[in-house]
């Protein structure tokens, strides 16, 4: 098979990741890890399910970083996941030494790459990713947007008893509590939930969306969330191998899109095999442009922290 993609992090979700890539058979494996037997087990046990799902993806498991090489995408997953009462913001400082080690060693391996950072906080370790490897911010790209907005899609169909592949949603900001998920650009088959669902249940939606990741912990105690982000990150990496153009949320460098500058966060963009072709600005009403410039500010502010 001619792709590669590589997964950092066999935990649950790289390995969700991992099994999804092998089930659609788009492409040969890399499951990496610093524990030493996780990624070889669980690749293992991924392969012999392979034959039932037709499927010749070869799925290596390694705690070698050099068997990365050549990776036409790199998905990075390590580090630690919230424990109930934590925000996605208390893991910064030992996300980040993890995302600075698992970077320079990308840059060196696979300079090629696009490189898909999914480790909380993930605006801000998608910017130190980008930082440590030194590729043009078209390549590295965090996975957020999707994942949020694919919350807020369940909760609609679930009020509005109708299945969710009929509704859309646009979550935009950083992948955080200050999230800005946009109701008029949320639809059902077109229509907007606006038109659709009252104002105080939409409020209600937003703030359960808001809330979507810490509501799994809260449920799990152990871990956070990984078959919705696995599901959202293979979107993203069907994207980029097929070069489907898809447009998607994803947080991407802005420089003067939608006012703000020089920091990653949830925008739209067009997603293809070179990365991000372009972010698409769309008009936010004044409330929804300040809490965008309110959500940008806060991933800026943690950024600063890890020293960039
Ligand atoms: C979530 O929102 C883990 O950030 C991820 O569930």
């Amino acid at each position: 098979m001619k792709n590669k993609v590589t997964i950092v992090g066999s935990g649950n979700v790289g390995a969700s990741l991992a099994q999804l890539i092998a089930f659609h058979g788009i492409s040969d494996i890399v499951l990496y890890d610093i524990t030493e037997g996780m990624p070889q087990g669980k690749s293992l046990d991924i392969s012999e399910a392979c034959p039932l799902w037709h499927s010749a993806s070869s799925i290596t498991g390694t705690n070698d970083l050099k068997d990365i090489s050549a990776s036409d995408i790199v998905v990075i997953t390590a580090g630690i996941a919230r424990k109930p009462g934590m925000s996605r913001d208390d893991l910064l400082s030992f996300n980040a030494d993890v995302i600075r080690e698992v970077s320079s060693g990308i840059a060196k391996l696979c300079p090629e790459a696009i490189v898909v950072v999914v480790t909380n906080p993930m605006d801000v370790m998608a910017q130190l990713s980008r930082a440590v490897t030194g590729f043009h911010h078209a390549r590295v790209m965090g996975m957020g947007g999707i994942l949020d907005s694919v919350r807020f899609r369940t909760f609609v169909a679930w009020e509005l008893n109708v299945t969710p592949a009929v509704v859309e949603a646009l979550v935009l900001g950083g992948h955080g509590d200050q999230m800005v998920p946009l109701p008029a650009y949320t639809t059902v088959r077109g229509i907007p939930i606006t038109e659709l669902i009252s104002k105080n249940r939409i409020d209600s939606i937003i703030e359960r969306t808001r809330n979507g990741g810490a509501e799994v912990v809260s449920l799990l105690k152990t871990g956070s969330a990984y078959y919705a982000p696995a599901a959202a990150t293979f979107q993203m990496i069907k994207a980029i191998l097929f070069d489907e153009n898809c447009l998607l949320p994803a947080a991407a460098y802005v420089d003067g899109e939608f006012g703000v500058s020089g920091v990653y966060v949830g925008v739209p963009v067009v997603l293809g095999r070179e990365g991000i072709r372009k972010i698409v600005e769309v008009p936010l009403s004044k409330n929804e442009k300040e809490e965008f410039h309110k959500s940008a500010n806060a991933v800026k502010e943690l950024v600063s922290k890890t020293g960039l």
